[in-house]
């Protein structure tokens, strides 16, 4: 079985050798030339080739075409960096190319040393097919989870505000009925009568409130930009503080990237309201180069954003996963007395809804 081409038969080397052959990942070491050297059974598994077909053959035979021309940059980049060993593609994935012509993703490192032998690299990699693959499952799962989740909330929110809040508000009227009717009754009742319809009126308005806080029935009876209008104005009517909202009016995404956009802008104005004591709020949503960017700025208390996060804070948490699911972005610039700004970048298609 060819391990190299300068293999000598002492003892040394058959013990790397056997750990070679043994080895779960993928071993490949290529010469200053890009030739194959060494490629060992796990890649023989891998690409699908026999060493005897490699070994001394360029490594662009294992990497896909479309990858051939940045391979050779990297490489050369990598021999004069001195560094000795690295991840390959950073965040990117690496992709190689079996025998078959099917072409996979890799997890992979480099490494690099001067031998008698020359300038020697050695890619170290194993396939990522299935890791990847579960986490594209996982994801999937977040996002129907997330969905799910919503729909949820506005079929409650839809039950408290059709049916709690009108057979609150008949309830209402009767007792309105009744106290006009009761002219003879005494004082004691006329003033029960009176409690009822003020606990009724707060009950009524409660359980609006409560609907609307679950999922604004707003979102999806008049859209997006309604919805977040009316968030900005509902927080101005009840903390005081006034929100200033840039918006195109005409704005328009579908699900599930109104929801998110709306329940980001809502999470923020809700922890501006718990943690800045602002004196002035900004809202902005644009739609702009293929992506949606949402920004909540306030002029608050600020905090930390390094300290760890507490237990029981979910908010900023859920925020960034909601971003994520949809594979976009969010940023929090806060400083002590700096005020925060909440920044969300979200891809959408360019040209429709998406
Ligand atoms: N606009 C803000 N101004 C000042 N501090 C903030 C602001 N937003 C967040 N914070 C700080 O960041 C922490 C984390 O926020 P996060 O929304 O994750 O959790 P929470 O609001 O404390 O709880 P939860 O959102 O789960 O009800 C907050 O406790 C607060 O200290
Ligand atoms: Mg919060």
């Amino acid at each position: 079985m060819p391990i190299s081409s300068s293999d000598r038969p002492d003892n040394a080397t058959a013990r790397l050798a056997g750990l070679l052959e043994s080895a779960m990942d993928a071993i490949i070491t290529v010469n200053a030339a890009q030739n194959i050297l060494l490629y060992n059974r796990a890649a023989e598994t891998i690409f699908g080739w026999p060493a005897a077909e490699v070994l001394g053959q360029p490594l662009v035979k294992l990497i896909p075409q479309r990858f051939h021309a940045s391979h050779g940059g990297h490489m050369k980049r990598f021999a004069t960096t001195g560094v000795t060993s690295r991840r390959m593609g950073g965040s990117n994935l690496v992709y190689g190319l079996r025998r078959s012509g099917e072409e996979f993703p890799v997890e992979a490192s480099i490494s690099q040393l001067d031998t008698p032998d020359g300038h020697l690299f050695t890619v170290i990699l194993r396939d990522a097919t299935e890791r990847i693959r579960a986490q594209e499952e996982l994801a999937a799962y977040a996002a129907q989870a997330s969905a799910i989740r919503e729909q949820e909330k506005t079929r409650v929110a839809r039950e408290l505000h059709d049916e709690l809040a009108q057979s609150l508000t008949a309830l209402k009227m009767d007792t309105i009925w009744l106290r006009d009717h009761a002219g003879t009754a005494g004082a004691d009742v006329q003033a029960k009568l009176a409690g009822m319809l003020a606990m009724l009126d707060a009950s009524v308005a409660a359980t609006r409130r409560i609907a609307a806080d679950l999922r604004p029935l707003v979102l999806d009876d008049l859209g997006l930009v309604a919805a977040i209008e009316w968030l900005t104005q509902n927080f101005t009517q009840r903390h005081g503080v006034p929100c200033a909202l840039d918006m195109d009016e005409d704005l328009e995404l579908h699900e599930p990237y109104a929801t998110a956009v709306f329940r980001i802008v809502q999470e923020s104005l809700v922890n501006v309201a718990k943690h800045a004591g602002a004196s002035q709020v900004q809202v902005q949503v644009v739609r702009a180069g293929g992506e949606v960017t949402l920004r909540v700025a306030d002029d608050g208390a600020g905090f930390e954003t390094v300290t760890p996060r507490k237990a029981g804070s979910l908010g900023l948490a859920g925020l960034r996963e909601r971003a994520q699911l949809l594979k976009g972005t969010v940023s929090i610039t806060s400083a002590p007395g700096q005020g925060t700004v909440v920044q969300a970048h979200i891809p959408v298609q360019e040209g429709h809804a998406p």
